[in-house]
């Protein structure tokens, strides 16, 4: 590989250091200044601010979480997400009807509004006690994850209901926070007229699929599409299928994707609901819109 410097030896050298800071960011300790966060309504962009300008505008403090992807607790400094919210989109984001946060990496889990009006939401920022502001996700093979700009945590000690939610709506990395005033993904939803196993498979996908994978292009971008053009209900045996929601370090040693939580009580009839959801979307198929590798335009 040529040494990087010959890439950019026409560049001035201060263009070129910061290059590099970019290329090889410094451990950060603390909140990175220069790492915005955007904030968006319907698909532009409203505000931007850098952690240090957020948490000029809310009250920080120190908050004991039980970390779903260490199994243990950890005490993080946080902002209240409902006051960020407030200040950054004024009252009106209590009628919206979904928040989607993109994570660095492509994950984008979108959480119903109703969730941050019922339940105790916080952006951390850092470690409270000055240790690297990184996790070591045991849901995914182990790796250690930085966790800036943002990362949404929960008050969930002492809360059934947030507890058996596990990391789902937990995305680190956010750098974009977008309002959404209707429903986030309507060629996600099965066909009106779909049996109540079907409804269920779809509610339990949108919890603990849909942050990572599409169905028709729609959902996080951190995972393969899984409907489109051919469903993996079609080419994935039904028995193995469901061996890989409930396990799939069974099947593909050192996979990335995490198994369906073992805090959701009844893992094997959320798995089958969520095939039923799968096997009716594969006769509903849609061309992705805004996909570039899309081969059928
Ligand atoms: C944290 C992110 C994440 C979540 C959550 C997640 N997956 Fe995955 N999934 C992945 C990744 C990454 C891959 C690719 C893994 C690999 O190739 O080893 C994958 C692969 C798959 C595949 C195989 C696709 C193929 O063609 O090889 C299926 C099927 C699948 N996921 C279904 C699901 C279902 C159903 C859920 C919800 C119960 C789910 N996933 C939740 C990240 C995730």
């Amino acid at each position: 590989m040529k040494p990087l410097a010959s890439h950019f030896s026409y560049l001035p050298p201060l263009v070129f250091a910061s290059l590099l800071a970019l290329a090889f960011p410094a451990p950060s300790f603390a909140a990175n200044p220069d790492n915005k966060v955007e904030f968006k309504k319907e698909g532009k962009v409203v505000r931007a601010f850098s952690v240090d300008r957020l948490r000029a505008i809310a009250l920080e403090r120190a908050l004991e979480v039980f970390e779903p992807h260490e199994r243990r607790n950890r005490v993080y400094r946080v902002l209240p997400a409902r006051a960020v919210f407030a200040e950054v989109f004024g009252r009106d984001w209590e009628k919206a009807r979904e928040i989607v946060f993109t994570a660095i990496d492509g994950y984008q889990p979108s959480v119903p509004v109703k969730k941050f009006l019922h339940h105790d939401g916080y952006f951390a920022f850092a470690n409270e006690n000055r240790e690297p502001f990184t996790l070591t996700n045991k849901l995914q093979n182990n790796e250690v994850v930085p966790l800036g700009p943002l990362y949404l945590v929960w008050n969930n000690i002492g809360s059934k209901e947030l507890l058996e939610a596990g990391a789902s709506d937990m995305p680190y990395q956010i750098k974009t926070i977008e309002l959404k005033m209707k429903g986030a993904f309507p060629n996600m939803i099965p066909p009106s007229g779909s049996s109540k196993q079907v409804q269920r498979g779809f509610e339990h996908f949108r919890r603990h699929c849909a942050a990572c994978h599409t169905i028709n292009g729609e959902g996080g971008g951190k995972a393969p599409e899984l409907n489109y053009p051919e469903s993996i209900v079609e080419y994935i045996k039904p028995e193995y299928l469901k061996r890989w929601i409930l396990a799939p370090q069974t099947i593909r040693y050192n996979t990335m994707m995490p198994g369906l939580g073992e805090e959701i009580s009844n893992r094997e009839q959320v798995a089958a609901e969520i095939i039923a959801y799968l096997k009716t979307m594969s006769r509903a198929k849609r061309a992705p819109s805004e996909n570039p590798g899309d081969i059928s335009r």
